[in-house]
């Protein structure tokens, strides 16, 4: 059984409640039961946190030993060298993604110290990024 853990980072708790327009209203909690039903044959962990040190020990933890990582580092991507380097530092594959198009918003959402490191991005889907993400590691 494949294994793979989602991080979802800062205020990304808020899904449902947050900025609705843009991030839906849909709690992430509820979205989890979806893909879990979705993906039977994966072992599907969830994390999340509002803080960049606590997303790189997750990253440190898991990333010696799981099959994938799906990353979602709210605007830690666009200001975190650290997270950045987590995910060069761990051999686990990193897939970014974001629930809008960060490339049809603010320009400042259009830099990413992560996407470098990742075997790859998807951006724009809503919450079916995420089913994508888990998708590519399949
Ligand atoms: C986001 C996009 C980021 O720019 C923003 O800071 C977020 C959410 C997304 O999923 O669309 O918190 O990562």
């Amino acid at each position: 059984m494949k294994k793979i853990l989602i991080i979802n980072g800062a205020n990304l708790n808020l899904l449902g409640k947050r900025e609705p327009k843009i991030y839906g209203v849909n709690t992430f909690e509820s979205y989890l039961e979806v893909l879990k039903s979705k993906f039977k044959e994966v072992e599907i962990s969830y994390y999340q946190s509002n803080v960049e040190g606590e997303l790189i020990n997750k990253l440190h933890e898991f990333g010696f030993d799981i099959d994938g990582i799906v990353l979602n580092a709210g605007a830690y991507t666009h200001t975190s060298v650290a997270i950045g380097d987590a995910i060069k530092s761990i051999k686990t594959p990193v897939v970014e993604v974001h629930i809008s198009n960060v490339y049809a918003r603010e320009e400042f959402r259009h830099i990413s110290y992560i996407t470098p490191n990742a075997r790859g991005l998807i951006t724009g889907f809503g919450l079916k990024s995420y089913e994508l993400a888990i998708q590519s590691f399949l």
